[in-house]
This record gives structure tokens, sequence and C-alpha cells, in this order.
């Protein structure tokens, strides 16, 4: 079965996570942040990432705006920055735009040019996914947009993957479905779509069930890998 979908995690695949808490110490408004940005980006993360999980086990879901926002609080105090003024919100107002890695724009070019169907898959809220995708001006080149608020559970649940085939109508082998979150993309790898995990950070396979069909450095190979399949 040749490719004919192409499907994204949002948050750290085409989002750069790190750009909100980057760009907060560089503006220069908030000094204590500035040599303690990369340990509240990891901890606002791995919270996030945390907090999503335990709520899909457990069935207590809410959406990922107020999941986002209640990691930040544990990562800003986990940093003794919780007392800061106004660098809550700050943080808050760029993580809604975050920026695009800079190479995806041309990517997804380069998948229309082909033929290619595309869309988001990912836990972040519509609205969230909305603005990110407009301010990356990315948003004409998607078909979908698709969050897990459609079914009110998260990641990897297979319910979060079904979606795809509602919106797209399309053969599970006949997706290309590319995320840099490990666990995501070997979720993705045993619900049967094709799979590419962008390894940015050069990271250990994870220990899973499943693994991913391919790995990528980023997001420039997709277009070939999804036409050599
Ligand atoms: C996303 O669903 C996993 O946060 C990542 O966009």
């Amino acid at each position: 079965m040749t490719i004919d979908t192409c499907i994204f995690d949002a948050y750290g695949t085409l989002f750069d996570v790190t750009s909100a808490a980057r760009l907060a110490a560089e503006e220069g408004s908030h000094p204590a942040l500035a040599e303690r940005w990369q340990k509240v980006a990891a901890d606002w993360r791995e919270r996030q990432l945390q907090y999503t999980w335990i709520r899909a086990i457990t069935g207590e879901h809410a959406d990922f705006w107020q999941v986002t926002s209640e990691s930040l609080d544990y990562a800003l105090e986990a940093s003794g920055l919780g007392g800061e003024s106004g660098l809550r919100d700050r943080l808050k107002e760029l993580y809604v735009d975050l920026a695009a890695y800079p190479e995806a724009p041309a990517m997804l070019e380069r998948l229309k040019d082909a033929g290619l169907a595309t869309g988001i898959l990912s836990n972040g809220s519509p609205e969230m996914l909305q603005s990110a995708a407009k301010s990356a001006g990315i948003g004409r080149l998607l078909d979908h947009v698709l969050s897990v608020e459609s079914v009110g559970i998260y990641k990897p649940s297979s319910k979060v993957y079904d979606l795809v085939n509602r919106a797209f109508d399309c053969a599970k082998d006949g997706v290309l479905y590319v995320s840099s979150n490990g666990w995501d993309v070997a979720a993705a790898a045993g619900y049967g779509f094709r799979t590419a995990w962008v390894n940015r950070a050069g990271q250990p396979m994870d220990r899973l069930p499943w693994r991913p069909d391919h790995v990528l450095d980023d997001l420039t190979g997709v277009p070939d890998l999804a036409g050599s399949i």
C-alpha cells in the first residue's frame, strides 16, 4: 500500500515546545529565568505529558490548555519562579503561538505538491492548534487539524488514532504517522500506521512493545520517505 496521507503530531514535532521558555528568557524581562529556562521547559513538558497519561488512565479528562497551565505552575515552582510577577502569563501567551520548526512549512508544501493528504493529530485543544497553525503559517497546508477533544481522551488511546480514518477515510497502512515523541510514534506503530520517529535529540529507542518503522533527524526527509514506502 502506498502512502497517501501524512499525519503529524503537533507539540514537539511541528512546534518547538521549548521555544516559549527560550523566548521569554531572551526578552530579558525576567532575569531569573535566564539561567533556568531550560529546566523550566523540561519540567513543563515532562509534567504536561505525565498529566495527560494520568488523566487518560483514570478517565479524569481536562483539556490540554488546562493541563499545560497546571504543568507550567509545577515547573515554575520547581525552579523557584512561582512568585515571578507576569512570567506565568507571558509564558502562556508564547505557548499559544509556538514557533514551528524551520523546515516544517517547506516540507508540508512538498507533500501537498506531491498530492498527499496532510493533517495534525494532537493532544492540543482545537483553539490551541488553530492558533499555532495560523501563527506558523501552515494552516493552508493542512487538510485536517484533529484534536483529542473530539473523543475526550489523550494519546496513546486508540480512540485518538481512530480520528484519522474518520477524517480522511484512509487505510491504516496508507498513513505515514510522524512524531518526535517516542511513546506516541511507538503506539501509532502498534495501532497499524506506517511510522517515522523524528529523533532530533538523538535519544535512545523507547523500550515499548512496538517500534517506529523509520527514524529521521528532522522533518526534511518526510516527503522522500512518504514517496519511497
Ligand atoms: C501532541 O499531541 C504529544 O503533545 C503532543 O501534540
